[in-house]
């Protein structure tokens, strides 16, 4: 028997830490008996464009305010709502679009939903988020945008990429579906993009059932995506006036009511997560082979999804981080390794199958040639292979003593790695 919990030992926590989530309390419970009794259960069973006494306007314009945007819509799921933003800016068969290798399949499929086609982009290892530089050298004459996903809630260089998007004429989306309350130089994620979306499904920071909100500053790609949600309608067409191919987005009043109270507590949330994950990367430092994540001094708050940490083989006694994440998991904090898989080793882009006419990738279109299986990232393959770890966002919402109970777990780790070498991964 060891010391550690994993060759025996005792565990280093042994209570619950961080908070259970979703977060309410009685004042959804009202919001939503006050949808029920008001018999305006969604947009389409009432008069659609009266804002009095709708939920999911008064849900839109709060959340565009948090945000700094000027327009906000709600959709039924982050996924479609991305698909919104491609259809918006109108991406279509033929169209390359750059998207970073370590991210949820959403932020590549909603380009072939579209028939365009994904290029991957590389991370930058200090952050894990979309290189701009490795953007740079992706672009061709088909490139129309770059999908930059806020990987963890980490908030990207969107200085740099909406300068090479600007250059090159091309269309700045964020994926904002992690990084809900964040902010690049004091204003919030998505609302330096062209177009952004937010999902709100239960496992993320902003949790409201299924759902996600698509933000842009621009009336135009307001209107287009407000079209594509709606059958194809116009906003303030008659109900058989469909002006284009679209499909039906639209959320429910429920799920609005219990978003404008979760705005209520957006704020304080991401500013507990930003402190417990600096108090944990400085305690990180005297352990060696841990580190945390480089923050540009851009980031004015970052609210984690997953908190990725580095964890660094070579300076952990050769440990495969594997086996460090399940010491960690059998001492009572959960490590996980989050959505860093590069996409394009995925089955779907391997061995893809595409419909008879080959499209998106085989498409006659498309007059570019796209292969996966010979794409190579190699910061992103090395970063999901041998370093990143993640503690997920629910661990992060407790006061400091849980953080110091995770920082006591790693350091009890560190100083009895022996007792890890022969255990596999
Ligand atoms: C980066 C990213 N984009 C988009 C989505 C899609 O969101 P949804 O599950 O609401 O469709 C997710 C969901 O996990 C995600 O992690």
């Amino acid at each position: 028997m060891g010391k550690l919990a994993i060759t025996g030992g005792p565990k280093a926590v042994d209570r619950a830490i961080g908070s259970p989530w979703p977060v309410y309390d009685d004042r959804e419970k009202e919001a939503l008996i006050e949808v029920l009794e008001s018999r305006k259960w969604g947009r389409s069973g009432y008069d659609y464009y009266n804002r009095a006494g709708s939920k999911l306007w008064e849900f839109e314009r709060a959340f565009a305010d948090f945000h700094d945007g000027k327009h906000a819509l709600a959709v039924s799921t982050g996924t479609t709502a991305l698909e919104t933003c491609l259809r918006a800016i109108g991406i279509e068969a033929g169209c390359e679009v750059i998207v970073p290798a370590c991210t949820y399949i959403a932020s590549a499929s909603c380009i072939m939903v579209c028939n365009g086609v994904p290029v991957f982009a590389d991370v930058d290892p200090r952050n894990y988020t979309i290189d701009p530089k490795s953007v740079e050298t992706l672009i061709t004459p088909r490139t129309k945008a770059v999908v930059a996903v806020d990987f963890g809630g980490m908030p990207c260089d969107t200085d740099a990429l909406g300068e090479i998007c600007r250059k090159h004429g091309i269309a700045l989306v964020s994926d904002c579906a992690h990084a809900h309350g964040g902010q690049w130089r004091g204003k919030g994620v998505g609302s330096h993009a062209d177009i952004a979306a937010f999902s709100c499904m239960p496992g993320k920071v902003f949790a409201i059932g299924e759902g996600a909100i698509v933000m842009t500053n621009s009336e135009d790609l307001y209107e287009k995506a407000f079209r594509y949600h709606h059958a194809g309608r116009d906003r303030g067409a008659q109900s058989r006036e469909f002006t284009w191919p679209a499909t039906t987005l639209r959320l429910s009043e429920w799920e609005a009511a219990i978003g404008i109270v979760a705005l209520t507590r957006l704020a304080e949330q991401a500013e507990t997560r930003w402190r417990n994950v600096r108090y944990l990367a400085d305690g990180m430092a005297d352990i060696p082979g841990l580190s945390g994540l480089d923050i540009d001094e851009r980031v004015t708050r970052w609210n984690p999804f997953c908190w990725h940490f580095k964890f660094l083989s070579d300076e952990f006694e050769g440990i495969h981080r594997d086996v460090f994440r399940k010491a960690m998991n059998a001492e009572g904090v959960s490590v996980g390794l989050g959505p860093t898989e590069p996409l394009y080793r995925y089955k779907i882009f391997a061995e893809g199958e595409w419909g008879e006419t080959g499209c998106p990738i085989r498409c006659p279109l498309y007059k570019g040639e796209m292969d996966y299986t010979k794409v190579h990232c190699p910061e992103a393959e090395r970063i999901h292979d041998t370093e990143a770890c993640l503690i997920n966002h629910k661990f992060l919402l407790g006061p400091q003593e849980d953080m110091d109970l995770i920082l006591d777990a790693m350091r009890k780790i560190r100083k009895n790695a022996d007792e890890l070498r022969d255990i596999d991964t």
